[in-house]
């Protein structure tokens, strides 16, 4: 059994989904969890001070992602977008035995580096690009994992 940390997640799903394959899993989110399970609520930093075996972050793609390009000028200007990029750094370098990231294509892969997967969720049988993507809350560019 390992100890894993679903970062940024309140929806419970991917958590539950290792807690079903018999592992201590904890979702992590500033936000309640959506269904009972064990869940930290609060800053995932903080979370970050135990040990874990695994994580997988689902962080903030609200100033990353290129599908918002037309805003990032903005953005770079007041720091919004470096405060986003420097979260994903912070996750991807802990000190943790496994880490993914999940992002949409943006920002990331040239600010820290390019993902190590590029995903459809087409690519994976599903027929309707656009009801899978409402499902997997990402848009049609497809998603990052690093
Ligand atoms: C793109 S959503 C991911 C939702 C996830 N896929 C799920 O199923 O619940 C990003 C999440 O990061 C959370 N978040 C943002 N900053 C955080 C922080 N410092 N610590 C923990 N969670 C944070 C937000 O509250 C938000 O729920």
């Amino acid at each position: 059994m390992r100890k894993v940390l679903i970062a940024c997640e309140f929806s419970g799903r991917v958590r539950d989904a290792f807690k079903a394959k018999g592992h201590d899993a904890w979702s992590c989110d500033l936000l309640p969890t959506e269904r009972p399970g064990k869940h930290i609520q609060g800053d995932v930093r903080t979370a970050l001070m135990q040990q874990w075996d695994l994580m997988i972050a689902f962080p903030p793609c609200t100033h990353l992602c290129s599908s918002g390009a037309r805003w990032w000028p903005e953005k770079q200007k007041d720091g919004r977008q470096q405060k986003a990029v420097d979260f994903v750094y912070m996750l991807l370098g802990q000190q943790i035995p496994f880490i993914a990231v999940e992002n949409p294509i943006g920002k990331i892969s040239t600010a820290i580096r390019k993902p190590d997967q590029i995903i459809q969720p087409w690519q994976f049988g599903h027929g309707d690009v656009f009801v899978v993507a409402e499902f997997a809350q990402v848009d049609s560019y497809g998603y990052c994992g690093w």
